[in-house]
């Protein structure tokens, strides 16, 4: 990424236009310089949709040898997300052609939106674009080389615009490399990623971190789940020959006396679902259980590197769900750090027994403003929304409606699904325990699963829970996600969550 004054631009490889559905430039040029190239192309082959694009040589063009079109699409439409489509649009047709260097990018201009904010949402999906995780491939028995990226020169009308655009672009860069951190942590197999190196992957990023002295990182080993009585972590981890970890992240940045965001993320590194063993397709993605851990890590990182004046807290409770003789069997009854006791009747929904720990965790250590949990915690929830969206579940309305503005405002979206507490807290009632780790019926699978987490937040805290099962996951390539594999949702809608309420 870098940034010219429009008076010092010389000529580059290529030039990146906006245009609308009319095929009116979105950028402010000297549109007579632009015309004389594209006027044939704009006539013919370009109709100005959004995803579309088009390259037209420009051989004696004074900026560029070659024009890249992109089409945004009906003008009125024209949003941020309109923008990182945009992006993606480009960043994939440069890619393609092997175009990585050398190219000006001449923004448009979008209603009621800075410069810099639309600066900041095209380097970002530039970013999340550019996501390629092959670091298994090999070429001649050798590790094959990941591709150089794709770079962006913007070109700004005026030197007073630099300071400020420099600051959106980095912050473009940060929020894109956040999120990318955290789908390559979801990316990488089960056989490198358990609880113990999921925790030295977040000790690394910590150290790596130039604030890193503002950061408080603990990871309890076993012995600590055990004197802190953490009965859900243990008896899911019990399966395993990684041992289960919890790992506790604070960056207190905000005010002395302010109330932190508690992030809380399900962190099951790989979920074969135990002793009620998964069938093998359904195992085959199991890796990315821990999508809601990576999730709140990454949207922590990205508040760290974002140097926020936040108090926030991610909190990750990781264990691998196996079945072995050490397993947790159906028909357990176990005693959660609450003190509450569940009948294990099914022991492939563990996410809720993990999750119960660290949100009782979250209600008593921290006198938090707000806890969010994100988990990968239902197939019914993947059913009901598809993944398009997460769905939510919270005990106030002002925080499901906050969260709800975060996920408009970066284009990750959640949906409102029932609570019913009537109908389905019947459902829950064991005959031995306090309480049944699944439902009686399987219908309300989301709903009951939610109604389970509910039982270990304090009534006072105001919570909410994301279901991220559909959307954690995509199964085919979409605007900024190349191939199958983590769609890096909802760290973004997180960390806007944080930046405006932490
Ligand atoms: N990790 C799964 C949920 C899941 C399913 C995530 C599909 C992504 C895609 C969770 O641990 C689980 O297995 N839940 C069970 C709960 C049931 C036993 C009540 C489920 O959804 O089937
Ligand atoms: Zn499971
Ligand atoms: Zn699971």
């Amino acid at each position: 990424m870098s940034l010219t004054l429009k008076s010092k631009l010389s000529k580059r490889e290529v030039l990146v236009v906006f245009f609308d559905d009319e095929k009116k430039s979105l950028s402010r040029w000297n549109d007579k310089v632009l015309k004389d190239y594209v006027a044939l192309a704009l006539e013919q082959d370009f109709k100005g949709k959004a995803r579309e694009s088009l390259l037209v040589y420009s051989p004696s063009h004074p900026q560029a040898k070659r024009v890249l079109l992109v089409g945004m699409g009906k003008r009125s439409d024209i949003d941020l997300n309109q923008v990182r489509i945009a992006a993606a649009t480009a960043t994939k047709a440069l890619a393609e052609r092997e175009i990585r260097k050398g190219v000006s990018v001449l923004l448009p201009k979008v209603a009621r939106k800075t410069n810099g904010d639309v600066l900041e949402a095209f380097e970002t999906a530039a970013g999340l674009t550019q996501f390629d995780f092959s670091d298994f491939k090999t070429e001649n028995g050798k590790k094959k080389k990941a591709q150089a990226p794709v770079e962006f020169d913007y070109i700004l009308e005026d030197s007073k615009e630099l300071k400020s655009a420099e600051k959106f672009a980095d912050r473009g860069q940060i929020i894109a490399e956040g999120v990318n951190w955290g789908r390559e942590l979801i990316a990488t197999s089960p056989r490198q990623l358990y609880p113990d190196s999921l925790a030295k992957k977040v000790t690394a990023m910590v150290n790596k971190s130039p604030s890193k002295k503002k950061i408080r990182l603990k990871v309890w080993s076993e012995a600590e789940l055990k004197r802190n009585k953490f009965g859900g972590v243990l008896a899911v981890g019990q399966g395993s020959d990684h041992p289960p970890r919890f790992i506790v992240l604070e960056y207190m940045n905000g005010r002395k006396s302010g109330k932190p965001v508690v992030l809380v993320g399900k962190g099951i590194t790989f979920d074969s679902g135990g002793l009620s063993l998964k069938p093998p397709q359904a195992q085959e993605t199991m890796k990315y259980d821990m999508a809601g851990a990576a999730s709140v890590l990454s949207a922590f990182k990205i508040a760290v590197d974002l140097q926020l004046k936040v108090n926030v807290v991610a909190l990750v409770p990781a264990a691998e769900n196996m079945p072995s003789g050490k397993a947790q069997r159906p028909g357990d009854v176990i005693t959660m750090a609450n003190g509450k006791t569940v009948e294990v009747l099914n022991t492939d929904a563990e996410g809720r027994l993990v999750l119960a720990d660290a949100l009782h965790y979250a209600s008593t250590h921290y006198k938090p403003q707000a806890i969010v949990d994100v988990a990968t915690l239902t197939g019914a929830c993947a059913l009901a929304v598809g993944d398009a969206a997460a769905g939510i579940f919270s005990n106030d309305p002002k925080l499901l409606t906050k969260l709800q503005k975060s996920g408009d405002s970066v284009s990750e979206n959640v949906w409102p699904l029932p609570d019913f507490d009537d109908f389905y807290k019947e459902l829950l009632k064991s005959d031995v325990a306090d309480i049944r780790n699944i439902g009686r019926r399987r219908e309300g699978g989301a709903t009951t699963a939610a109604l389970f987490l509910e039982e270990f937040v304090s009534e006072e805290s105001s919570w909410a829970h994301l279901d991220i099962a559909g959307c954690g996951w995509y199964d085919s390539p979409r605007d900024f996600v190349n191939s199958p594999g983590p769609s890096g949702v909802p760290i973004r809608l997180l960390a806007d969550f944080v930046e405006s309420n932490g």
